[in-house]
């Protein structure tokens, strides 16, 4: 039976019990709850490699550099509970603001290159409240593996560096983006596109992958009267972030 915990301390708690294997195969799925298809590709991974699957929903705060943002961001909580459910995960860590923020964010982790890069230059904030949170989130559920996407590459990076930095035996796993049929990569925020605008958004990846080069992408996009935050080639991806209407979606290829 699926177990839903609300404080740091009852999840911690149900670590210390678990049995001398059980304790050294937990996967962590960290999430902010609206699930969909990319998330479930995340939870299917945890279950096949770990005997224990935590998944956590928490809309971060800290990490929402645009009030607005934040308020409108998809909340579906009797969703992603059958989600979770029809996935066996074991426990929900669902914890409010307050149990997270008991230093009232006085207590960051930051990260002074990559983080100021790319959705950094656009989203001010936005990464310290990431790493900050996922710190709080790995001190709590001490997982043996943790599951991101891909399609937040810059933030998997972070993840990756922060794990190095401060010793973490914390095992990060990489999971491929999801897209829809069309080629859309799967995304909460899909669900605030119109009608238009979702029939327009595939765009994005058709143009990424067709290049020939990130000038091109750029002019392409704009084209669609789309306002570009960048198109910017780094090691062997291409990255971009743009608004499609009021909604920034992100995406990135292998080139
Ligand atoms: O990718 C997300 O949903 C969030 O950034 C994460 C990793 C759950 C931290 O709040």
């Amino acid at each position: 039976m699926i177990r839903i915990l609300k404080t740091p301390q009852e999840l911690q708690s149900w670590r210390q019990e678990l049995s001398e294997t059980d304790r050294n195969s937990v996967g962590f799925v960290p999430t902010m709850g609206a699930l969909h298809a990319g998330h479930a590709s995340l939870i299917e991974l945890s279950k096949a490699q770990n005997r224990k699957t935590v998944l956590s929903i928490f809309v971060n705060p800290t990490q929402f550099n645009d009030p607005k943002d934040f308020a409108n961001y998809p909340i579906t909580w009797e969703k992603d509970l059958a989600l979770a459910k029809s996935f066996d995960v074991d426990v929900i860590f669902a914890p409010t603001k307050d149990l997270m923020y008991p230093d009232g964010y006085l207590y960051k982790i930051s990260e002074s290159a990559l983080s100021k890069e790319l959705c950094g230059l656009n989203r001010p904030g936005h990464f310290e409240g990431m790493l900050t949170v996922v710190m709080k989130l790995f001190q709590v559920v001490q997982p043996t593996r943790a599951y991101f996407g891909e399609k937040d590459f810059q933030q998997l990076s972070l993840i990756q560096g922060m794990v190095k930095a401060f010793f973490l035996p914390i095992q990060v796993v990489p999971v491929a983006t999801l897209r829809e049929s069309d080629g859309l990569a799967m995304s909460s925020r899909n669900v605030h596109l119109s009608a238009n605008e979702r029939e327009k958004a595939p765009l994005i990846y058709h143009f990424l992958k067709a290049g020939p080069d990130a000038l091109t992408v750029r002019k392409n996009l704009e084209a669609q009267g789309w306002n570009v935050d960048y198109v910017v080639d780094r090691g062997n991806r291409r990255f971009v972030a743009v608004h499609v209407g009021s909604v920034r979606l992100i995406d990135n290829v292998e080139i």
